[in-house]
């Protein structure tokens, strides 16, 4: 049998869907500080946008991507359809500057919450996707005293504010020792520890990962959780990212040889990728960190024109004028109505856009 443990080092991207590209972009530019390293299509449903927004440099592990599916209807929270994702910031002095940031962008914040040995705010973006903001605290300053803190005018996202890269991803689990031996063995991510979950008795964290980066798969785990649905609002798939492309081979032939089934490798030009579904059918992703979103534009010009596979160059102008009719259904004003932070945050019976 194959060595697979290793492989996986964390986060690679993690892809969502939005009803309105616009709205999307002046909130993870303007509000969130993030760059447009990629404005493309969905490879696998080519007339409908797909925009990659990650830090300067289109890091591996900052890329938060989104599918423009206007016609989508809402998702909710569930079993497959993935509860939050957490960006960590460089320290808890970041967390009021936020807080003071997001409220007079009109966007719903809550917190901080003490998270172990971090502390963390919730917001939700203009679809409802719910976003933790995190920070490692190891000076055990209190949720109080940074609350103190806020008010002062901030006028953007100043370089300490900045999003580093995600700190974890948190979609929901059944049976939290079914999902780690799956990822144990399947995958090769080795480290787990679980403990009870704060924001809701009966829960647990189940955090899974590899031993030098633990924990960046938080699973909210509980028996009875239900069944969610992928829509807009919500994150439709996971990417963990591996070196190398006989890596990714490596965990293919595992989840192969225990018939699992999988996409195959496919080439995103950009990356190379393998899809399959964890236990409770949440999509994961083994992407590769090579060769990046910079093969096809240079560093300055990353995001800024519709780039297309070369495969799909034939279809520019079909693609463009499909875009084109997108937007001419319009969009939303800004800024947008932003729908309240559940509370708690991290609770899994508050079911994501339930009431849309
Ligand atoms: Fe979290
Ligand atoms: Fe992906």
């Amino acid at each position: 049998m194959t060595n697979i443990s290793g492989l996986v080092k964390g986060l690679h991207h993690i892809s969502l869907v939005t009803s309105d590209q616009e709205l999307n972009r002046r909130f993870y530019t303007e509000v969130l500080g993030l760059r447009r390293v990629k404005l493309t299509v969905n490879q696998d449903d080519p007339f409908h946008r797909h925009l990659f927004y990650a830090d300067e440099k289109g890091t591996t592990g900052t890329a938060i991507t989104f599918f423009e599916w206007p016609e989508l209807p809402r998702g909710y929270v569930g079993l497959g359809s993935p509860h939050h994702l957490s960006y960590s910031v460089k320290g808890v002095d970041s967390l009021p500057k936020w807080a003071s940031w997001l409220r007079a962008n009109g966007v719903s914040v809550s917190g901080p919450f003490p998270r172990d040995d971090k502390l963390s705010l919730y917001l939700r973006d203009p679809d409802g996707v719910l976003v933790e903001i995190t920070a490692k605290n190891p000076e055990g300053v209190t949720a109080d005293y940074l609350k103190g803190l806020e008010g002062s005018e901030v006028k953007g996202v100043t370089e300490d504010m900045r999003l580093v890269k995600f700190d974890h991803a948190s979609p929901l689990s059944s049976d939290s020792h079914v999902t780690h031996k799956f990822l144990e063995k399947l995958v090769g991510l080795e480290s787990f520890s679980e403990r009870a979950n704060p924001d809701q008795e009966g829960t647990s964290l189940a955090e899974v990962g590899s031993p030098d980066n633990p924990g960046f798969l938080k699973y909210l785990t509980s028996p009875g959780a239900r069944t969610g649905m992928v829509g807009k609002g919500n994150i439709h798939h996971i990417a963990v990212a591996v070196e190398e492309d006989e890596d990714q081979l490596k965990i293919k032939r595992s989840l192969d040889d225990a018939g699992i089934r999988n996409s195959g490798v496919v080439d995103r030009f950009w990356f190379k990728s393998l899809y399959f579904r964890d236990p409770d059918y949440n999509l994961l992703e083994v992407a590769t960190k090579k060769p990046g979103y910079g093969v096809d534009e240079p560093p300055e010009k990353l995001g800024t024109s519709l780039v297309l596979p070369k495969w799909l160059e034939g279809s520019r102008g079909k693609i463009e004028a499909a875009l084109r009719q997108t937007d001419l259904q319009g969009s939303g004003a800004w800024p947008p109505r932003y729908e309240p932070v559940p509370s708690p945050p991290e609770s899994l019976h508050v079911r994501q856009n339930q009431l849309a």
